[in-house]
């Protein structure tokens, strides 16, 4: 597909740069006053893809692109499609968890660092790839976000195809929870457990099932280029029309082209609470570590979280919350309220990385 927005070209970018008040730690300014203009040195930055344990495919395939000269958010995108389009990933596009009545609604936002410009939809049903129908919103609307019957109209508008995106499996696993939710309804649950065996292991007729999975990928390029992306089903039966933090620029991700990306995976309603993301970008800002600026955000969750149903029995938040950076530099950060992994794409390789937790383990 043709890139309808290129890159900036060198001029482009020097003079931005030589306007900005925040120059880039990557650029070294060389000045030589007594013998001509001032020299602006870049140095080449080593291209990065951060995203979440899901997403080893996905920071592949968006280095790869990035390597290829793909614009980072273009190529973050082409990354979690191959998530979303994983009917197995229950936690994202086709196949996701639906909402308690049953239907698959999606949320996912993007956003481009040279021209900060994002785009997001929410509660879109019906289409596999709510990431593209958000980069379309970016670059074909003046608006960022559009939700539920007016974001599907513009996806038709836009060719995208209607389909069944919601799985057998997920299917049986919502029959199973609502059949489960209550002895005093008419729905009566099957005696046997027809789901397939998650994680080796057969489900437990006590687990929790509702999760929050998501993807989120973070991508710079060796221009010093950031582009991200989140995308997500949300919570599983949630209700109808619920939106969490993933489609809203600044909760579920955030990036300033000077400055870093962060994103986050988890219980939506604390990112939102904490404005997660963009508080990431701006720890960044003064000074933090992608990995500090992750931990300060799980400390104010942590802190934020004050009512009893949602704190384990020592007091703790009684859920899990994943936040993913990189800063302009390259380098790379995360951190998560328990113990948790992440998925990273450097020239050295992919690799499955542990992230710093402010908890070791999680009680009742
Ligand atoms: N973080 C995904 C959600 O809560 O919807």
């Amino acid at each position: 597909m043709q890139n309808p927005d290129p890159q900036p070209t060198r001029r482009q970018f020097l003079s931005a740069l030589a306007a900005s008040s925040l120059a880039a730690p990557a650029v070294a300014m060389a000045s030589a006053p007594a013998r001509g203009p001032e020299l602006l040195v870049r140095k080449a930055l080593r291209p990065i893809a951060i995203s979440s344990g899901n997403g080893m495919k996905a920071v592949e395939l968006a280095l790869a692109q990035m390597q290829a000269g793909v614009r980072p958010v273009d190529a973050a995108v082409a990354g979690v499609n191959l998530v979303e389009n994983d009917p197995h990933d229950m936690s994202v596009g086709y196949g996701g968890r639906p909402n308690a009545d049953g239907i698959v609604e999606l949320d996912s936002c993007v956003m481009d660092g040279p021209t900060h410009l994002a785009g997001a939809v929410a509660s879109l049903r019906n289409i596999k790839n709510p990431s593209l129908v958000a980069l379309k919103v970016m670059r074909r609307t003046d608006h960022v976000l559009l939700v539920g019957e007016g974001a599907l109209r513009f996806a038709r508008l836009h060719g995208f195809k209607e389909e069944n995106i919601l799985t057998e499996e997920a299917r049986k696993a919502w029959l199973r929870w609502r059949e489960r939710l209550s002895t005093k309804d008419d729905w009566v649950p099957r005696k046997d457990n027809e789901l397939p065996p998650k994680n080796g292991k057969q489900h437990d007729e006590d687990e929790e099932e509702r999760e929050h999975g998501t993807i989120h990928l973070s991508a710079l390029n060796s221009a010093g280029t950031l582009g991200a992306v989140t995308t997500t089903s949300g919570l599983a039966y949630k209700i109808p029309g619920r939106v969490g933090d993933s489609p809203l620029i600044g909760c579920g991700m955030w990036l300033d082209n000077d400055i870093g990306s962060a994103g986050s995976t988890g219980r939506g309603e604390a990112v939102i609470l904490s404005n997660g993301s963009a508080q990431i970008v701006e720890q960044m800002r003064q000074g933090k570590s992608p990995t500090d600026a992750c931990l300060e955000l799980c400390k104010r969750i942590a802190h934020y979280t004050r009512i009893s149903r949602l704190l384990t029995e020592d007091g703790k938040p009684a859920f899990q919350v994943n936040f993913y950076a990189i800063n302009k530099k390259g380098e790379w950060g995360a951190a998560s309220l328990y113990p948790s992994r992440c998925s990273l794409a450097t020239e050295d390789g992919i690799e499955r990385k542990d992230m710093a937790a402010l908890y070791e383990r999680r009680s009742k």
